[in-house]
């Protein structure tokens, strides 16, 4: 158990030679238990990559304002909220002077300036930057807003002069991180539990470029992910093909097929919890080829299918390591609650979150979800319609009540 354990922080990395440094403070931060999310400056990436950052985060990394996906799907106000602090390493004199002043003209900048969660910076800059009259104001003003700050430290410089400017070392700032979030997390519902989830459609090759897939977007099972994490789970989301991006915080497995969900799903074991969201196609091509199929004078070739392992009920009927509380949907477009009762006596599951999803109801795909939740001992609740995360909120509140009471 680390120091950080469960813990969210959002790094912005400024442009300057420190940058490097900041990818250790990754490594440091998630040894303690944190998950970290980067936003990079575009003078970071002059000496650092996205990709670097993201593969030690094992997170997407953060770059453009008006990065047209991410706005849809995160959005800076987003990224400003999904986190329990932001730390900027390195913060140069131009970072300071942007906070100090409260410009936004790029993607770290408007983070900052949209958070209300504490900050840490870590100033690194030239000694002379770093002592001129309008940084020294700058570091003032911060201050004065409640800014936490760890260095810089004296030594020698990229530049070869001496005195104060250089960064804090990662673990310097990752105790710094530490102080800030002020000790262990407070006991959150789901604190030490492991929450499998699997989340999306899956993809059945027939072809190098063909396959048979449905229209599960992945949103119900994705926030469902997102709510565990927040409620203080370790979370292993496994998902099929979606545009969605990875919840904060949730360690996430891409599969394409349901017999690599499956491998993944048993991979991921053993779990407290385990919630199977995901629109596991139900066959599969019989016969896969390496080329392309040719149309020809013959006429479109047959499909043959066969049946893929049902992921749900191969795990709920494990005698060993089965998860002590296993969730199943069941998503229907005629006799919801009976096909959903008929389900969980098939599958082998506790609970089932049943849904109608009939074209009118607009829910595949779309943001709001209108759900029963039935147990194996017949119990039956209906929810009103509401958005998929609060559904999973809720769902997610449910599932910490169980795991309470054995
Ligand atoms: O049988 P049906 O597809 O309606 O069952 C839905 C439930 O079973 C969902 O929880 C789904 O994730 C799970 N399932 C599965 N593997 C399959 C088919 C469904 O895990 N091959």
């Amino acid at each position: 158990m680390g120091a950080l354990d469960g813990r969210r922080v959002l790094l912005v990395i400024g442009g300057g030679i420190a940058a490097y440094k900041a990818l250790d403070l990754i490594r440091r931060l998630r040894e303690r238990g944190a998950a970290v999310r980067c936003v990079l400056t575009k003078g970071a990436q002059e000496f650092v990559t996205p990709l670097a950052a993201a593969a030690l985060s094992g997170q997407r990394a953060h770059t453009d304002l008006f990065d047209r996906a991410d706005e849809a799907d995160i959005g800076h106000i987003k990224l400003a909220r999904d986190a329990d602090a932001v730390v900027v390493a390195p913060a140069t004199a131009n970072t300071l002077a942007r906070m100090a002043g409260g410009h936004a003209p790029d993607l770290a900048s408007t983070v900052l300036l949209a958070t209300t969660l504490p900050i840490l910076i870590a100033p690194a800059m030239n000694v002379r930057m770093w002592l001129h009259p309008a940084t020294q104001r700058n570091l003032a003003l911060l201050k004065g807003d409640g800014v936490a700050v760890v260095g810089p430290n004296v030594g020698r410089m990229a530049e070869a002069e001496t005195g104060p400017g250089r960064m804090a070392e990662p673990d310097e700032i990752a105790d710094a991180v530490e102080a800030l979030l002020g000790g262990a997390p407070e006991e959150k519902p789901l604190s030490g539990r492991h929450l499998l989830v699997t989340s999306g459609p899956t993809h059945e090759p027939i072809d190098p470029v063909r396959y048979l897939a449905n229209r599960s977007s992945g949103k119900q099972g994705h926030a469902i992910a997102a709510a565990a994490a927040a409620a203080g789970a370790r979370v292993t989301l496994v998902s099929g093909p979606v545009t969605l991006p990875d919840p904060p915080g949730v360690a996430v497995v891409r599969v394409e097929t349901a017999r690599e969900m499956l491998e993944a799903v048993e991979a991921a074991l053993p779990a407290d919890i385990a919630v199977f969201a995901a629109a596991v196609a139900d066959w599969r091509p019989a016969a896969f080829g390496d080329q392309k199929i040719k149309k020809g004078p013959e006429g479109p070739p047959p499909l043959a299918l066969t049946e893929n392992p049902d992921i749900l009920a191969t795990i709920a009927r494990r005698t060993e390591g089965r998860p002590p509380l296993v969730v199943g949907f069941a998503a229907e477009t005629t006799d919801v609650i009976a096909h959903a009762r008929a389900k969980i006596a098939r599958k082998g599951c506790d609970l089932i979150v049943a849904n109608d999803v009939s074209a009118a109801t607009g829910v595949m795909g779309g943001d709001r979800n209108s759900v029963h939740l039935i147990g194996r001992d017949g119990s039956l609740e209906t929810w009103p319609t509401m958005g998929k995360d609060e559904v999973a909120r809720r769902l997610v509140a449910r599932l910490g009540q169980h795991a309470a009471s054995p």
